[in-house]
């Protein structure tokens, strides 16, 4: 699935023109969350936009400090207040690690142990008709297999995750293909200081010359193909618009972008486990 954008650190001032040049180029998938701290300025784009709410796809992601099963439905009330919608699309647990509310990232380790409690506040806003799909982001598959033993009222629908060529986590894809879970790829060019490593790799720039098509679209459609849902981040008008332009790779150069992907040790990026002083990795260690 294409047509997406991410949002996330996405500047003020700068996110807003983001989402109206993306809802131009006919992107109808607005990924956020409470913490990039721009969801009011997303908001105000989408209401200028003449795009109707039911044609667009709005996520966010509920904050590590509001897992307490009492502070879910506030949290989420704030960022709809703040997008300006009585509805998201989808809502999904940011990170599987638990800080207590007002804190300065102290771990609540009942929590983070067993995200059930923060799941049935979720469930319960599906029920309220305030959210329509519920899902995580971030989880391994121990995490994943921890949460969805509970007798879930709904599954996780998606796992929004770091996945690019240098990061293509199969094991995780297979796993999610196996339990009817989406993934969705963030950073899915790479990582700012990767995206241009990733971009100028002979294998990508060969097919993308011979496909007449651009290093970044034959990754997006790669990802398409591999069924992942995508959330390109870009500021710049032209690689928005350059980023939805999309078409699907011939079976041997998606075979030879997933062989080139899988051939290399996997470079994760983002992981904030030491800047949030926890003695534990958040994707390696389970239980913690
Ligand atoms: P920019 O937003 O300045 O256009 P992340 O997802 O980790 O935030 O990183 C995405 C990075 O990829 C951003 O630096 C973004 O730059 C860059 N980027 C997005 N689309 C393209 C593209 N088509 N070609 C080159 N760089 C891109």
């Amino acid at each position: 699935m294409a047509g997406l954008t991410g949002v996330w650190q996405a500047g003020k001032g700068e996110v807003g023109q983001a989402v109206k040049v993306a809802l131009d180029a006919g992107y109808r998938h607005i990924d956020g969350a409470w913490i990039y701290r721009n969801e009011e300025e997303v908001g105000e784009a989408l209401q200028s936009a003449s795009v109707k709410r039911e044609d667009i796809w709005i996520t966010s992601k509920l904050w590590n400090t509001f897992h307490a099963p009492e502070d879910v439905e506030p949290a989420l009330d704030e960022s709809l207040k703040k997008l300006g919608t009585d509805y998201l699309d989808l809502y999904i647990i940011h990170w599987p690690v638990a800080f207590k509310k007002g804190s300065n990232n102290e771990l609540d380790e009942k929590l983070t142990a067993d995200p059930y409690p923060t799941w049935q506040a979720l469930e319960a806003l599906v029920d309220k008709g305030k959210v329509k799909n519920i899902g995580v982001s971030n989880f391994n598959i121990p995490r994943l297999e921890n949460l969805t033993a509970n007798p879930l009222k709904y599954q996780p629908a998606v796992n929004q995750v770091e996945l690019n060529f240098l990061n293509p986590q199969p094991e995780l894809l297979s796993w999610a293909k196996a339990h009817s879970l989406l993934l969705e790829a963030y950073s899915p060019l790479g990582s700012s200081k990767q995206v241009k490593e990733t971009l100028g790799r002979p294998e990508i720039k060969e097919i993308a010359k011979k496909l007449n098509i651009t290093p970044a679209q034959v990754l997006i459609s790669w990802h398409v193909q591999r069924g992942t849902v995508v959330l390109p981040k870009s500021v710049t008008p032209s690689r928005i618009k350059e980023n939805f332009e999309v078409t699907a790779l011939p079976e041997d150069a998606f075979a030879k972008v997933e062989a080139a992907a899988t051939s290399h040790p996997p470079q994760r990026v983002v992981n904030p486990s030491k800047g949030w002083g926890l003695d534990f990795d958040v994707f390696d260690d389970y239980p913690y």
